[in-house]
């Protein structure tokens, strides 16, 4: 890329997309553009195939997509599946129509197999049956992934997949309804803190074991591939170490500064036992993530703090 090319981050208002803006202007790229969901919907074919004619973006990262924590995505595999499906084919496709030089898709490593060996390598995808409870968002994504692998194979189209394991940081999502593990558990132990709750409650035996990496390295990361990537095979993404959930729920009970006790909820759903990807192929080609999770813990609170206008609601 070079710092005037026209730069198409899809999703720059989400916690990835806005972290690889804030990245790429960062390292002095000034021709990014953005188009928020009310203002483009990805679904709708025809507006996104009329956004790539006239918008003619040189380079691509598709970070927008439907996202969801576990219980989002159990009750609503359907859109999951459909959202996902309709908003790569109509970005991968209008891409390819217009000629853009290179695009970047994201997968996830909780679309691998649940059996997989750890820590995952690229190779293990569909190898194995997939994890129920994200079934439709997993699918959708293989699809996205195989698309771009097909479109460099059958057209020469640039199109490059990364597969990041679980990211937290700025910008994440904190709803009650939606939010992932850590954005969840930020908002519990601060509900407890600031309403005296005795108790925190956390979905699961706390057994399971979690990759976490902070958003900003993540996004160091996409520009760095960008810049020095171009091969078929998707490439993981990872911190290089796992945490039991216990643990993680430990160490942001001490980032958020609360005194109470944590109790498990073995009857909640927890998701696959473990998913650390192995990480060897982008540290061969020079990168490394540079940001400590207690460090990520703390910048994500503060910036929670700051940020999310109902923080101090009661949540559960
Ligand atoms: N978060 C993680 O732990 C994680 C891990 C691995 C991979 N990833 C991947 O990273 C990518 C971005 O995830 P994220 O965590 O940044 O999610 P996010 O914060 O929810 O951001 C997704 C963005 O996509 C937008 N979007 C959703 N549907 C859209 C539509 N129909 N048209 C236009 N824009 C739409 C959202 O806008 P609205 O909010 O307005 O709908 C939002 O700005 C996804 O591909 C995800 O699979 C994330």
């Amino acid at each position: 890329m070079q710092k005037n090319s026209k730069i198409y981050v899809a999703g720059h208002k989400g916690m990835v997309g806005s972290a690889i803006v804030r990245e790429l202007k960062r390292q002095g790229y000034t021709n990014i553009i953005g188009k928020t969901h009310s203002e483009l919907d990805l679904t709708r074919q025809a507006d996104v195939e009329d956004f790539f004619e006239k918008g003619k973006p040189e380079y691509v990262f598709l970070a927008a997509a439907m996202v969801g924590g576990i219980g989002a995505n159990i009750k609503q595999p359907a859109e999951f599946l459909m959202k996902n499906l309709q908003m790569q084919c109509n970005v991968l496709d209008s891409a390819f129509r217009s000629n853009v030089k290179k695009l970047m898709f994201l997968g996830s490593s909780c679309i691998y197999p649940c059996k997989a060996e750890q820590p995952i390598k690229e190779s293990s995808l569909l190898t194995g049956p997939l994890e129920p409870t994200n079934e439709g968002y997993a699918i959708a994504k293989i699809a996205g992934l195989r698309q771009c692998e097909f479109y460099m194979r059958e057209y020469g189209a640039q199109f490059i997949s990364v597969m990041p394991c679980n990211l937290y940081g700025y910008n994440d999502n904190f709803s009650v309804t939606r939010s992932h593990i850590i954005p969840a558990m930020i908002r519990k132990f601060h509900s407890a803190k600031v309403n005296g709750f005795d108790t925190v409650e956390v979905w699961g035996t706390g057994n399971v074991l979690r990759e976490l990496l902070f958003v900003d390295d993540m996004a160091q990361a996409c520009v760095f591939v960008m810049d020095n990537y171009s091969g078929e095979e998707f490439l993981n993404i990872g911190y290089g170490e796992d945490f039991t959930v216990a643990q993680i729920a430990e160490m942001i009970k001490n980032v958020v500064g609360y005194k109470g006790n944590i109790v498990f909820a073995p009857d909640k759903p927890e998701g696959m036992y473990r998913k650390i990807v192995d990480s060897a192929k982008i540290n061969s080609l020079g990168w490394k993530p540079s940001t400590k999770i207690e460090k990520g813990f703390e910048l994500t609170y503060k910036w929670f703090l700051e940020n999310i206008p109902d923080k101090d609601d009661v949540y559960r």
